[in-house]
C-alpha cells in the first residue's frame, strides 16, 4: 500500500489567533493542486487552533489540524495544560508529542510521551511522534539505538491498529533550526531503523503503513531530496512552514 505523504508544519510559539487565519488562507491559495496527493497538516499554538479550524471548515480546504501538545488527563487540576477533548472539540486531527523542545525545555520524558500518545488515540486523534538524537549522541555513533529506544518507548502499549496510522517524525536535534541537515541518505536509514522497530513491536502491516517524517531545517531547496528517500513519508517543518510561500514550495515537492 502506497502511503500518502504528510507535510506538517508545526509553527511553535509563532502566530496569533488572527496571522494563523491569515496563514492559512495564504497556504489555501498556493495548494490547491496538491491535495488529493499530499495530506497538509498545520500545527498552530492552542491560541490560533479556533481561527485555524474556522478557516479550515468554512472553505472546507483539505487540510489537518494539529496541536502541539496535550495533557494526557482526560481533565482535572492541571492549571495551564491542555486536554485531548478540547483539542478534538476544535476538530483537531494530529497532536505533535514529545517533540525536542518539549523535551530539552519543558521536562517531556519518554514516560510522559507515552502517556500521550496513548491519550491521543483514546480521544480519536493520531499523535505526531518526534524523536531525534542530540549532537552528543551522534557523535558517539549511537544515533540508531538512541532513536530505537525512543521510538519503543513512545509506542508502549499501543494496539496495532493505533500503530498502523502512527506518524513519528525523526528531528535530529542539532539540525532544527541550524540550517545543518543529514544527508538524505543517512537520514533514511534511521527513518528506515524507525519503521524496523514499530515492525518489530506491533507487525509488518503497521510497519509499512505507518509514516515516518523527517523534521530539521526542511526547505524548499532540500525537501525534494529527503522526499525521494523511500522510508521517508514528508516532512516536519518549523521556519519554513511560517512563510505560506515556502511552506507551499514543500508540499509541492513530496507531491
Ligand atoms: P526547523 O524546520 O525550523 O528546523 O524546525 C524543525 C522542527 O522542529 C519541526 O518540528
Amino acid at each position: 500500500m502506497a502511503r500518502r505523504p504528510m507535510v506538517a508544519g508545526n509553527w511553535k510559539m509563532f502566530k496569533t489567533a488572527g496571522e494563523g487565519a491569515i496563514l492559512t488562507q495564504n497556504i489555501e491559495q498556493l495548494v490547491s493542486g496538491v491535495w488529493d496527493e499530499v495530506e497538509i497538516v498545520v500545527c498552530p499554538p492552542f491560541t490560533a487552533l479556533k481561527s485555524v479550524s474556522t478557516v479550515i471548515e468554512l472553505d472546507r480546504l483539505q487540510m489537518g489540524l494539529g496541536a502541539q501538545d496535550v495533557h494526557w488527563e482526560e481533565e482535572g487540576a492541571f492549571t495551564g495544560a491542555i486536554a485531548p477533548r478540547m483539542l478534538t472539540d476544535l476538530r483537531c486531527d494530529y497532536v505533535i508529542v514529545g517533540h525536542s523542545e518539549r523535551r530539552e525545555y519543558f521536562g517531556e520524558t519518554d514516560e510522559s510521551v507515552n502517556k500521550k500518545a496513548k491519550a491521543v488515540y483514546a480521544a480519536g486523534m493520531v499523535p505526531i511522534v518526534c524523536v531525534g538524537e542530540s549532537l552528543a549522541v551522534r557523535e558517539a555513533d549511537e544515533t540508531e539505538s538512541f532513536v530505537r529506544s525512543q521510538v519503543r518507548a513512545a509506542v508502549e502499549g499501543l494496539g496495532p491498529e493505533d500503530a498502523a496510522s502512527l506518524v513519528i517524525a525523526y528531528e535530529p536535534v542539532w539540525a532544527i533550526g541550524t540550517g545543518r541537515t543529514p544527508t538524505p541518505e543517512g537520514a533514511n536509514d534511521v527513518a528506515r531503523a524507525i519503521r524496523a522497530t514499530v515492525g518489530a513491536t506491533f507487525g509488518q502491516p503497521a510497519a509499512i503503513s505507518m509514516r515516518v517524517l523527517y523534521g530539521g531545517s526542511v526547505k524548499p531547496e532540500n525537501a525534494h531530496m529527503f522526499f525521494a528517500e523511500p522510508d521517508i513519508d514528508g516532512a516536519l517543518v518549523g521556519g519554513a512552514a511560517l512563510e505560506a510561500e515556502s511552506f507551499a514550495a514543500i508540499a509541492e515537492a513530496a507531491r
